[in-house]
């Protein structure tokens, strides 16, 4: 792609803004590493994306380009020989240059789902100059739970791959929340704990996001020294690498949650014991919460602390969350004062400069009992700029305008977007492109940052890098001429077909205004009932004349493998819809006893369109159950583990927890487990129906859950091997489904 107007105007909206308010307390988070050294990751990390072609640009990275305000900032020029030259204030601020020139300058794409590398020869040159500075210090990434939901299974390649996104996307705050366990055992050992009590407290690793929050244990363990072993080497290499790119790595802090075993070496200690959380009961639930003040806190605090900077080094800054989805016993502000001094001393303690990073979601969770005294409580234990709030869900339930931003603690905006890693096409564009700005001109802004919270990733590439590129600009996009561009870039050449189908997806799937309500509750994935909500916040026409532009496009794009993932999963999001549109029907034929109507609905959902949906999400990789089961299975070294580790990556995704506790949270889309489950449980339903009608006995809802938990369980022990490799022409199944159900979209919707 050339150098076009669009390329230009894009260009020259970015800018230098004014930074709000600037915290003199966080302006040792830096990064720690030489400008060589960060230099040098750079080149590496060029060298990894685009091979030789690496050596025609000339990156250096020099830490006084970003001035006394410490805003990371990158400059783009041209040199003889037809080089670029990219100067960044750090490695993440040249890594962003380097990508901006590679979308604006040479129409490149990378994402989760793909890259779009065709790199012009020679490389375009830079008219003039171009510096660019971000208008915040922080760009954060990762939520506690996207872990768990995404990370769980991945070796150190699929780490370095996700390294060099946050770089190239301008991340320079991750979470290195790997490898943690390991630093707890050393620390429960030490105590007096013995190994029996330690692995009853671990949860298993699809499940360790919530066991570090306290909200569950034992569940899925216990975790074997092999684990451990591979996720301390691991973790020791994240970091590593993240600081050799300039990023500032957030690390884990004690929030209080300790192992029951405590109680038997130290009888006289004050807990607390928290409730079940999200219907667990205390099998695996109802942690044990040291009281802040009980001066085993400190010692604990203190022994892992200083454990985990001898094994891991330190940035100064960490995460600890005592109350998240969990209720304090006491709403008394002096007592949150209390509690959240005695965390924040336990950090100081070991490490004077420690800034302690809270998520904020806790706030939106449960706002009958954060009210602005408690907030503000919780905020004043530390002093002000030694906490910084992700303000979590800020595109939907922003926090800092009810609190006059955060009662002066910085903190920073954050797009959370996904809950539990579901593949449903969302967004809301609109808040995403206005909502930073809004939050950077507020009365007495505190905000320091932007940044991403999914709890999975994997899904719906586009509202990342619109989010990522929000992070370094200084004022909002038009969204119509960057979609376009979005669409050339990812597919590597302009095609009008598939710039409509985006504009399209723009208005309607990404384009949501309303709140969480309607994410993804789509019925496919959802226990059959005859009370399913079948709303979305989209106007469904629009989808499905997107799926038809995005088939048009088809034959022009085949070749293009992003192009191809997008094919499927806007036709996977049609499906989903006709799903429900089947769904209605058979609720509708149930409801007027129409016993051959309900059979006809019903059969085209279990005989043709679950199978044909399971036959197009096996036909791309991204889709595959197999996939994320075989991550399991590579990361066991004994049968034991392979097995343990396969119920955990099968139940998360579906009952998420040993009773369906929170069934389905997790649901994905994947070519194997439409087939064998979701397809299994509708086909249950609908004989449950036809009986019902046959035998005149109202349906009963708790005895069909009673029999589909068996169907449900039966596919987590099924000991089912699912291919990791697709099968199947994409191209051809798309026009199957497109011809045979396209207009029956179209007419039912009417
Ligand atoms: C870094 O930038 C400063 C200010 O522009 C300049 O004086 C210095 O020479 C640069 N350092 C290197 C190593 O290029
Ligand atoms: C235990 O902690 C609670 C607050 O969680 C406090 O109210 C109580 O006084 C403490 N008890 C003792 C014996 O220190
Ligand atoms: C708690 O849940 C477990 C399954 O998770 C179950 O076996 C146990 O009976 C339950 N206990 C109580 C007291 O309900
Ligand atoms: C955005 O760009 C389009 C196409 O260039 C233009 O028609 C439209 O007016 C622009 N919108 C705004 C708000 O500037
Ligand atoms: C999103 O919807 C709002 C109205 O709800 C509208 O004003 C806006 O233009 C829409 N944005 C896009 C990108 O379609
Ligand atoms: C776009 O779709 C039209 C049909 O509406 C088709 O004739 C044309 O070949 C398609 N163009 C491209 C570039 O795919």
């Amino acid at each position: 792609m050339k150098v076009d107007g669009l390329t230009l105007i894009l260009l020259s909206s970015l800018g230098l803004v004014v930074s709000g308010k600037v915290f003199q307390t966080l302006s040792h988070l830096k990064p720690q590493r030489k400008d060589a050294t960060q230099t040098a990751a750079v080149q590496d990390l060029l060298h990894r994306l685009i091979g030789d072609r690496a050596n025609e640009f000339v990156v250096t990275v020099n830490s006084s380009l970003a001035g006394n305000d410490g805003l990371d900032t990158y400059r783009l020029g041209s040199v003889d020989e037809g080089k670029v030259a990219v100067v960044g204030s750090s490695g993440v601020a040249a890594a962003t240059g380097c990508y901006s020139y590679l979308k604006y300058f040479c129409g490149c794409h990378i994402s989760w789902s793909g890259v779009q590398l065709q790199v012009p020869s020679p490389l375009p040159r830079v008219p003039s100059t171009i510096t660019v500075k971000t208008p915040n210090r922080f760009r954060y990434y990762q939520n506690v739970c996207t872990s768990s939901y995404s990370f769980v299974w991945w070796d150190w390649a699929r780490w370095e791959k996700e390294i060099d996104w946050m770089a190239l996307n301008g991340i320079n705050m991750p979470l290195a929340f790997t490898g943690q366990e390991v630093i707890w055992q050393r620390v429960f050992l030490t105590l007096g704990l013995g190994q029996s009590e330690i692995d009853d407290f671990f949860t298993g690793p699809g499940f360790l996001a919530w066991g570090r929050m306290g909200n569950l244990h034992t569940w899925g363990g216990p975790l074997s020294s092999n684990w451990m072993e591979k996720q301390l080497s691991l973790q020791n290499k994240i970091v590593e690498r993240m600081r050799s790119l300039g990023m500032i790595t957030v690390l884990p802090a004690f929030a209080g949650h300790i192992p029951q075993g405590l109680l038997r070496l130290f009888p006289k200690i004050n807990v607390t014991r928290l409730g079940g959380w999200s219907n667990f009961n205390c099998t695996y639930s109802c942690s044990y919460l040291l009281d802040p003040e009980d001066p085993l806190f400190q010692r604990i605090g203190g022994l892992f602390m200083t454990e985990m900077i001898r094994e891991f080094g330190t940035d100064h800054i960490y995460n600890a969350d005592t109350f998240n989805e969990m209720t304090p016993t006491s709403s008394d502000p002096a007592y949150l004062s209390a509690i959240s001094s005695a965390i924040f001393k336990s950090m100081v303690n070991v490490d004077p400069g420690a800034i302690w990073l809270m998520q904020g979601w806790l706030f939106v969770n449960n706002p009958s009992f954060w009210k602005a005294a408690q907030i503000r409580a919780l905020l004043h234990g530390a002093p002000i700029g030694k906490i910084i709030v992700l303000d979590l869900f800020a595109e939907t339930s922003p926090i800092y305008q009810s609190t006059e931003s955060f009662f002066g603690q910085p903190f920073i905006w954050c797009m959370l977007h996904n809950f539990g890693g579901n593949h449903g096409l969302y967004g809301k564009v609109e808040s995403v492109n206005t909502g930073p700005f809004e939050a950077m001109s507020f009365k007495d802004s505190t905000l320091v940052g932007t940044g991403l919270t999914p709890e999975g990733i994997d899904q719906n590439d586009m509202i990342y890098e619109l989010m990522n590129e929000i992070g370094w600009r200084s004022k909002p996009l038009n969204l119509t001429e960057w979609i376009s561009s979005y669409s050339s870039r990812r597919y590597g050449q302009k095609n009008p077909n598939a710039t409509t189908a985006w504009q399209l997806l723009l208005s309607s799937v990404y384009n949501c205004t309303q709140t969480w309500k309607d994410h993804n509750h789509s019925p496919l994935v959802r226990r059959p009932s005859l009370k399913m909500n079948t709303e979305v916040c989209y106007n469904q026409d629009y989808l499905f004349e997107a799926w038809k532009y995005m088939y048009l496009a088809a034959s022009s794009l085949l070749t293009s493998s992003t192009f191809l993932y997008d094919l499927v999963d806007v036709t996977r999001e049609a499906v989903q819809q006709l799903v429900t549109q089947y769904y209605m029907e058979i609720k509708a034929s149930y409801q007027s006893e129409d016993t051959e109507k309900l059979l006809t609905a019903g059969g085209v959902l279990v005989f043709d369109l679950l199978p044909q949906l399971d036959n197009l999400l096996s036909s791309q990789p991204q889709f595959l159950l197999g996939r994320w089961l075989d991550g399991a299975s590579k990361m066991a070294v004994t049968a034991e583990e392979a097995s343990l580790y396969d119920m955990n990556a099968r139940n998360q995704v579906t009952l998420w927890g040993p009773t369906g506790n929170i069934l389905d949270y997790a649901n994905k889309q994947f070519g194997g487990l439409i087939q064998d489950y979701y397809l299994e449980r509708w086909s249950l339903f609908l004989g449950y129906l036809v009986e019902s009608l046959s035998a005149e006995v109202p349906f009963q809802q708790e005895k069909f859950n009673q029999a589909v938990f068996n169907v449900e369980m039966a596919f987590i022990y099924n000991a089912k091997k699912y291919s990791s490799t697709p099968t199947g022409d994409t191209i051809d199944i798309v026009g199957n489904i497109f011809r045979k159900y396209y207009p029956k979209a179209v007419k039912r919707n009417q």
